[in-house]
């Protein structure tokens, strides 16, 4: 069965309050385009084009304003509401009947990824048939995420969500690529003593039965935090930086899908005249240059 997508954009952004209160997080800007778009692209990248975007109940509107059907990208978009916030396992429960027994690649809409290699490294990870995938990245605080431990023999001893002493700086990032059983799994996972089903609890199955796989996104890999004021200013600096030094556009659905075929030329034109007063707009019509 063919990888479904899924993009957990719900939450209270409480973290980020007032810029949140009247706007979801994952549609404040990182520089030129919406927080949703690096996601998107990621599992564009992965080759995923059936992809359900979950929100909160009062802003599934806004992301159906921006992004529609999908059919503009050659996807298929479908929108789920969270009614509340209960943890990132939840989000594999309100997509049992969605993914109908596919395996799946869950993607935070807050997280950034940018990385030479990237594409390859996704693939790779679909291209797994039973079992999961994570991706861990050495952080500084590793406190503040899920934890990767490892024994000396580099094997996984156990992953932990946001603890106190942290066994390692390893940090699990925000994307989940696993096998059809996932929800069948999520209804297994206990809430935590915080109240939600822990996507750590969720991956520790996986780990028990030796069918986790850990991919390290090395020092050539930058995965960007968007979750202060700070670092969501460092974000789309990065973009910035990366954007007018190459040339070249970072987290471009657009891109992609004309890159990857499943747009043909009159729509990427279509795409670019509809945004040509912005810089977005501009660098669309520059590749069709
Ligand atoms: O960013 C990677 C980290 O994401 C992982 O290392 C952790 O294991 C994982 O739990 C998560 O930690 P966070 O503290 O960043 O999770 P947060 O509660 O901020 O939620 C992450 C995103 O998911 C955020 O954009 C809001 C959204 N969300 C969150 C929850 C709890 C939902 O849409 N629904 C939810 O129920």
């Amino acid at each position: 069965m063919k990888r479904k997508g899924i993009i957990l954009a719900g939450g209270t952004g409480s973290r980020l309050w007032p810029i949140t209160i009247g706007v979801s997080k994952q549609l404040l800007p990182i520089y030129d385009k919406p927080m949703i778009y690096y996601p998107l692209s990621v599992l564009m990248l992965s080759g995923i084009r059936e992809i359900a975007i979950i929100t909160t109940p009062e802003d599934q509107p806004q992301f159906q304003k921006l992004m529609g059907c999908g059919r503009q990208w050659g996807l298929e978009l479908t929108y789920i509401v969270q009614p509340e916030p209960k943890g990132l396992a939840q989000a594999y429960l309100l997509t049992r009947e969605y993914l109908a027994g596919a395996p799946s690649a869950m993607v935070l809409g807050d997280n950034i990824f940018f990385g030479h290699g990237l594409p390859e490294l996704l693939a790779a990870a679909d291209s797994k048939s039973s079992g999961g995938t994570v991706f861990a990245h050495h952080v500084n605080d590793p406190e503040r995420y899920g934890v990767i431990d490892f024994d000396t023999s580099g094997n996984v001893t156990e992953i932990v969500e946001k603890p106190k002493e942290a066994p390692s700086n390893y940090a699990v990032t925000g994307l989940y690529f696993l096998d059809g059983r996932a929800p069948e799994f999520a209804t297994e996972v206990a809430p935590s003593a915080r109240g939600e089903f822990e996507i750590t609890d969720l991956l520790e199955r996986y780990r028990v039965e030796e069918s986790l796989s850990v991919v390290h996104l090395g020092r050539g890999f930058a995965w960007l935090d968007t979750g202060t004021p700070g670092s969501l200013l460092d974000a789309g600096n990065f973009v910035r930086t990366m954007t007018e030094r190459q040339g070249l556009q970072v987290g471009s659905p657009d891109e992609i899908a004309f890159r990857l075929g499943w747009i043909n030329e009159d729509r990427l034109h279509q795409q670019a005249d509809a945004f040509k007063k912005s810089t977005y707009g501009q660098h669309l019509r520059s590749i069709l240059d």
